[in-house]
């Protein structure tokens, strides 16, 4: 039988009790976490939002309270009137931070019963991930899952108090919207009033927020939902959102100021001290260190080593002399048994025609004055693992691998990037040998344990990055143009702005990402603000004036009507959460999220609709069953 709250009061919440609130009347409502039984006295862990209280009932004090008590199951919803009293020493629980005290009830409402779940809230580890997001409202309520929200709350909030200080205004752009130009595939929306017409879910506001410039308002930015019906992974989902701004009158430094600023607040409030600037690397020099344009740097970067080999010696070990010859090393792995090593092949992306080099016995014995000089160069510890990473000369050439003067070729970035994603495989792998991301978990572990106000230095822990210089465009093999390596309205550099037509391999666009700890956390730009470079990028671009027009009329009409110079960037407010709250998947960090399989546990989304609605949308389903 179910009580009535009546006129009953929630005075305190569970985990906000402490031994100074001993001796006070006060009224709790949670759920049952644990119940246990001795017979004259039931204890049971009472849970909230704030933590967890220890209720005594005890059959003298309390039969009725008492007997309701042995009917109670954990996740029922019950309220407890009662007295905060001092544990006995011996029953203090120091691990609990409600642990010297618990309350005394004097009487004991059941608000609530429930069905059994497939799991507990109270479990710690839940290992099947679709119960958990079919049952997401009980995964919720997993203090793991509380504590990833209140971060949530606490980053945004301080995003938003940052911006705010430095003069942003948040200004919300339509979810209802026309094809943006991120380059995923959009989302449509059937218009009912305009029939066989579509809108588009934004995949970001950028064109909006540019029109902002162009309407004064200098400064914008909003934590914007978007919308990108991509292949999900780990750090990817259907909807996700954005710290999205733009200002007007940047430099690309004032933009990394402001970032810088606010991301350190970010931190801040998940009590870790980020320190500024930021470093900042060209595109180039990050493929060539780290082989990644999102490095990182806890690892060692990739060292050159093509000075240790002779053509003679690279021509018997078949690399190609004309691509890089790299090492890289995971410190503390030390040298693998040929079983371990046949084991990390798969790790190897074979595609990038490059091979590699990890039985260093073997390459001693055949070259001992190159194996020694390897060594030497990429970090004589032997207690680290080190790899070779070279060109394959049997791998073809393509007619893109054209080797544009001061540019990296395309083979050498292959080569350069399946060195890079060998080495964070690799890293990952031995995970538990090397440490380096230990100390990740490590600071976000203390991070939490204590309060924001006495932040941990996360400098040996989150390493940010400014990665810049970006090539402007990347030649499509396929349609044999140039196309753009970023959205069509990123600037080039003005230095390189005369070769837009003449020369495009040669343009840098005037673009940055930030990477942190091996994510791309963030991308924007210096946008063009006007319309004759405009029109030339999209010359450039092979788009053509009719095609540009359907697609972004209007907004080259707006850049017609007095454009600012401007410029923004947009960083993953899901991506930053999931750093700093230690999770390896955004699932951890967005209450309703969708699985790999683009799915909506909880609500069974997307689903078929009915033929009325359908009829309405003037659409026809050709499903052939
Ligand atoms: P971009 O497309 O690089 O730039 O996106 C910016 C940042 O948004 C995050 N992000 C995602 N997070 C989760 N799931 C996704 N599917 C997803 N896609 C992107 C990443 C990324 O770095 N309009 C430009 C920004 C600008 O130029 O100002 C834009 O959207 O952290």
């Amino acid at each position: 039988m179910l009580d009535f709250l009546g006129s009953l009061e929630r005075t305190h919440l569970c985990g906000d009790l402490r031994a100074a609130n001993a001796g006070q009347q006060v009224v709790l409502m949670g759920w049952v976490n644990r119940r246990r039984d001795h017979g004259n006295l039931i204890f049971l862990d009472l849970r909230d939002r704030s933590g967890i209280a220890q209720i005594v009932l005890d059959k003298e004090l309390t039969p009725d309270g008492h007997a309701k008590g042995e009917q109670v199951r954990p996740e029922y919803v019950i309220a407890a009137v009662g007295k905060v009293t001092l544990r006995d020493p011996d029953s203090i629980n120091p691990k609990m931070p409600t642990g010297e005290i618990e309350i005394e009830a004097t009487q004991l409402l059941v608000l609530n019963d429930t069905r059994l779940a497939p799991f507990s809230p109270s479990e710690e580890a839940i290992q099947n991930e679709e119960v958990r997001l079919k049952y997401r409202y009980v995964d919720l309520r997993r203090p793991e899952m509380q504590r990833n929200f209140r971060l949530r709350h606490e980053i945004t909030l301080a995003i938003r108090e940052s911006l705010s200080q430095q003069g942003f205004l948040e200004i919300e752009t339509p979810i209802l919207t026309k094809s943006t130009p991120e380059g995923a595939r959009d989302f449509l929306v059937p218009s009912r009033v305009h029939p066989g017409e579509f809108y588009a879910l934004p995949q970001s506001p950028q064109i909006f927020k540019q029109i902002l410039m162009i309407s004064g308002f200098d400064r914008y930015f909003q934590i914007a939902r978007c919308f990108r019906d991509e292949d999900l992974r780990a750090d990817r989902q259907l909807e996700f959102t954005q710290v999205d701004l733009e200002m007007s009158f940047p430099r690309q430094e004032s933009v990394f100021a402001v970032v810088e600023q606010f991301l350190t607040s970010a931190f801040a409030a998940a009590g870790v001290t980020l320190h500024t600037p930021f470093p900042r690397i060209s595109y180039d020099e990050s493929m060539r260190r780290f082989g990644s344009d999102k490095p990182d740097l806890r690892l060692p970067g990739l060292t050159d080593v093509r000075s240790a080999f002779t053509d003679e010696a690279l021509a018997t070990l078949q690399i190609d002399p004309a691509l890089p010859v790299v090492a890289l090393r995971i410190p503390l792995v030390g040298e693998l048994s040929r079983k371990e090593r046949e084991d990390n092949h798969p790790l190897f992306d074979l595609k990038k025609g490059a091979k590699f080099i990890d039985d260093f016995k073997r390459l001693a014995k055949g070259f001992p004055e190159g194996a020694a000089k390897v060594r030497q160069l990429a970090g004589p510890a032997e207690a680290d693992f080190v790899i070779i990473v070279a060109g394959d000369p049997a791998h073809p050439v393509k007619a893109s691998d054209t080797k544009f003067e001061g540019r990296l070729s395309e083979r050498e970035i292959n080569v350069y990037s399946a060195a890079g994603n060998f080495r964070t495989e690799l890293a990952k792998k031995y995970a538990d040998r090397h440490q380096a991301f230990r100390v990740t978990e490590q600071v976000v572990e203390d991070a939490h344990a204590r309060n924001a106000s006495n932040p941990i230095d996360g400098s040996q822990a989150f390493h940010p990055i400014w990665i810049v210089d970006f090539p402007m465009f990347e030649y499509d093999l396929a349609t044999a143009k140039w196309v753009p390596a970023h959205h069509p309205f990123t600037s080039p550099h003005e230095a390189d702005m005369a070769n837009l037509v003449t020369d495009p391999a040669s343009v840098r666009a005037n673009c940055y990402d930030l990477a942190l700890n091996g994510l791309e956390l963030g991308s924007g730009s210096i946008r063009i603000h006007r319309k004759d470079v405009q029109q030339q990028i999209f010359q450039s671009l092979g788009i053509s004036d009719v095609e540009a027009r359907a697609r972004f009329g209007f907004f080259l009409d707006a850049l017609e009507y007095g454009t600012p110079p401007h410029g923004g960037i947009a960083l993953g407010l899901d991506r930053i959460v999931m750093l700093l709250a230690g999770s390896s998947s955004l699932r951890e960090v967005i209450a309703f999220p969708k699985t790999a399989k683009a799915i909506d546990l909880m609500a069974d989304a997307p689903t078929t609709v009915s033929d009325h609605q359908l009829k309405e949308l003037h659409i026809r389903v050709a499903l052939k069953s």
